[in-house]
Order: C-alpha cells, then structure tokens, then sequence
C-alpha cells in the first residue's frame, strides 16, 4: 500500500494551480448521461472520477479522458441499474440515481451504507424524487425506483439545503413534464456549475434569489461543452498548509468569491492575503494567531470540507481555537491522529476545541476520511521531524496528485509504495 513520507518545517513559498472542484465534476458527469454527449473540461483526475466514469460506463456511457478533458457519449440502450461493488467505490453515487430514473423511468441501486462522516443519510433524495412521480421500494439491501407515469414537475420544500439532493432533483426535473420548484435549495458554487452544465446541453434551470431553484422540464437534452469551476476545498487546503508553515503562496486558476467565508479565517490568524480575479496570495506570520471559532454552515457559510484542514493549521497558533461542526454528525476523525502528532484538542459533540501547541512533532499516521486526511498531511508538513501518512486512498479521491503540487511549492513530501 502507497504511503506519504513528509520532513516537516519546510516552507511552503511558490505559486500553485488549483484544479477542478471534484464535488462539480461528479453530478455533472452524472447529468451527462442524459446528455446527446457532451465534453467537459477541467476534469481532476482523482479516484472518485474514475469511478464516476465507470458508473457512466456500466449505465451505457462511453467515456474517454485526454488529460483534463472528458468526453461522454450516451449510448441508446443500458442498464438502468449501479451495482453493489460501484456504489461503494464512490461515496456520492446516489447523485446518479435522478439521471438514470429520467432516463430509463426506473432504476435499481444499492443502499449506500454509512460512510466515515457518519450516517449519511438519502431520505431527502427519495421524499423529492416521490414528489416527482417516483415510487420507491426497498428490496434487500436496493432500492427498486419506478415512474410508472413518467416524472411530472412539483413544488419540493427541503428542510435542509442538501446539496446532493438539490443536484438529485436539478439533474431528474429537467426532463420532467412541466415546472420544478425546489424550495430551501443549497447554494453551493457546485450547485450553479451544475446549472450552467444543464443550461449548456438545453436544460432550463433558473437560480432564484430567494433560495429556490426553478426547473422547466424539456423532453430531452442536447450536446454541450462546459469547463469545471476550480475546486475552492483544495484552494482552502493548499492555503491552510501555507499558513501552517509560515509560507507564502499564491493560488491560480481561482474563484475568489467562491472563498469569502474562508479568507477571512486566514487574516484573522494573522496572515495577509491579496485577492486579484482569479489569484490569490497568502503569505503568513511565523507565528499563528487562534481563531474565535469556526460555524461550518451551507454555503456561502464556512464549508465543512475547509474545516479539517483549517483545524491543521490551529493546532500550531497562539491561544485556543472553537470549531462548531453544524453539517456532518461525525466530522472530528481526525482529531486523534492530531493528538498522535502532539496537537492539544478536546472533542465534544459538535464542538473542538483546539488548544495552540508550540509545535507539532512527527509520527507514524493514518488517513482517516479524504478532508480528515488533508489536515493530517498539512500537520505533517508543520511538524518536526519525519511523518509517515497511511491509508493515502482517502487523500486521491479529492487532490490531484497532492504530493506533487506540494512538493512545486516546497514542501518535502513523496509518495512510496
Ligand atoms: C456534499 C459534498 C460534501 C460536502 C457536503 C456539505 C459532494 C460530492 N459532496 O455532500 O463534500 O461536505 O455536500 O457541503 O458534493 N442529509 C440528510 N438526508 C439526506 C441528505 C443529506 O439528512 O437525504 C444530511 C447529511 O447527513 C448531512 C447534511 O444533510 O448531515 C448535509 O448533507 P448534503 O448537503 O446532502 O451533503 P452531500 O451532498 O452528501
């Protein structure tokens, strides 16, 4: 099994490009199934994109990758079923299920079980799809779908802006007869990346001010090119282990707005940080200052995705730093691999508390979930000594190739198998 090697204390200084949002690429390769083929730019190639290519495979799909580029072209027949061993390879596969039932009018999926963020549950994804004309039954483990009637357009109130639910709906309710309206929808960045791909290929999803999403079905999709908007958790990550080793870096290839409850986490912590369109430059103290505390909430909120990694980066400031997680139910995973490294935290349900060490010292790691992961790599890179990170699958679902883009900016890190 791969493992990271890290000499910590290295100086993070240079200039990095960031790539595609992973949590954008997957529903729409997912609504490109729905596509008359489509061609998508900016494409990470992470573990998590491979196996959505081998779901879009299995349901019918050619797929073909020339570096960020991937191609989709549906085929007319295919099964409208994802099998056991695929939904596990990807922990978002249900994000497939509103394209294959608008597809075929049914579809057959392994239950996803748990994951390391806790439950995770999909009551959200199957009451909107029942809205829709869906009937759902369980059966051993899968979910049998039905649209007997085809889907017909509702009014869907989420009582939380799930953002795999929205996108479940968004992708399902542009081939349905008539008007969609999603009430309380999420707002991520992700979520109007995924809109503007279903406008490209003839979708008519409209964006309210007010929090809604309001779909016009069409009776089917065309061809579209579309390019990914940058991943802004990989963008918080490379800035939070500039700032765990005093470094300057600047990011490229960016959305800057996309960051904005995230930049200032970093000022407060003493760093200085200058925004151009798509740039960014952070350069930081050599000491860190705490952070009061940390709410991750929906977008445009603090991410929970940033929160790992931000965390990291606390455990080597002044003073004592509150996280308060609000999304995920078992988000703290890391934590103990933390202490492991000489990092001061207390865990109490929802809330860390992160007590400032004046240094981090190396040890014998493992990842435990793919942000939980990160924050683990970027306290390797902050700490004395030699660290040994294992369990890297978690880390390439979601960086590309992070050893080597931190490696462009310094850091002293690689990958032995
Ligand atoms: C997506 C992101 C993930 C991010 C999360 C929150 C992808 C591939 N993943 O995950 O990186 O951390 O948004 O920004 O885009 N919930 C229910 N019932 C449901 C659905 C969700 O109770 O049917 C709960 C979840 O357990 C969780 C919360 O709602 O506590 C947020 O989940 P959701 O917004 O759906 O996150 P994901 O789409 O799974």
């Amino acid at each position: 099994m791969a493992k990271l090697v890290v000499q910590g204390k290295k100086r993070l200084e240079g200039k990095l490009q960031v790539h595609g949002a992973k949590n954008s690429v997957l529903p729409i390769l997912a609504a490109g199934l729905l596509s008359k083929g489509c061609v998508i730019h900016n494409c990470p190639q992470l573990t998590d994109v491979d196996a959505a290519c081998d779901i879009l495979e299995y349901l019918g799909a050619k797929t073909k990758r020339e570096g960020d580029t991937i191609a989709i072209q549906p085929q007319d027949s295919g099964n409208c079923c994802i099998p056991d061993e695929l939904m596990r390879r990807m922990r978002s596969s249900i994000v497939f299920l509103g394209a294959i039932i608008a597809r075929c009018g049914h579809a057959r999926l392994s239950m996803p079980g748990g994951c390391e963020l806790g439950p995770r549950p999909i009551d959200l994804h199957l009451g909107a799809l029942e809205r829709l004309g869906v009937k759902i039954e369980e059966d051993h483990g899968y979910l049998n779908c039905t649209a007997p009637k085809g889907l017909a357009g509702a009014v869907i109130p989420l009582p939380f802006p799930s953002v795999g639910a929205t996108e479940n709906i968004m992708i399902a309710a542009s081939l349905a007869k008539g008007e969609t309206v999603i009430k309380n929808a999420a707002r991520e960045p992700e979520i109007s990346d995924l809109a503007d791909f279903l406008c490209a290929c003839g979708a008519k999803v409209q964006m309210g001010r007010n929090g809604d999403i309001c779909v016009q079905g069409v009776p089917a999709l065309g061809e579209a090119e579309h390019t990914v908007i940058s991943d802004r958790i990989a963008a918080a990550t490379y800035l939070s282990a500039a700032a765990a080793t005093g470094g300057d870096i600047t990011l490229a290839g960016i959305c800057t707005e996309h960051l904005s409850a995230v930049l200032p986490c970093f000022e407060e912590m003493g760093c200085s940080v200058w925004q151009k369109a798509d740039e960014i430059r952070l350069k930081a103290p050599d000491r860190l200052h705490a952070l009061r505390c940390i709410r991750t909430m929906p977008y445009p909120g603090f991410p929970t995705d940033a929160q790992s990694p931000l965390m990291a980066a606390a455990c080597v400031a002044d003073g004592s730093s509150m996280f308060i997680e609000n999304i995920f139910e078992s988000r703290y995973k890391q934590v103990p691999e933390l202490l492991r490294m000489g990092a001061d935290i207390k865990v109490e349900g929802r809330v860390a508390l992160v007590h400032g060490v004046p240094e981090l010292h190396s040890a014998q790691v493992r990842c435990t979930d793919l942000r939980g992961g990160a924050a683990i790599v970027i306290a390797a890179l902050a700490a004395q000594g030699q660290s040994e990170i294992l369990e890297i699958g978690h880390i390439d679902r979601g960086y590309e190739r992070l050893e080597e883009s931190l490696s462009s900016v310094g850091a002293a890190i690689r990958r032995v198998h």
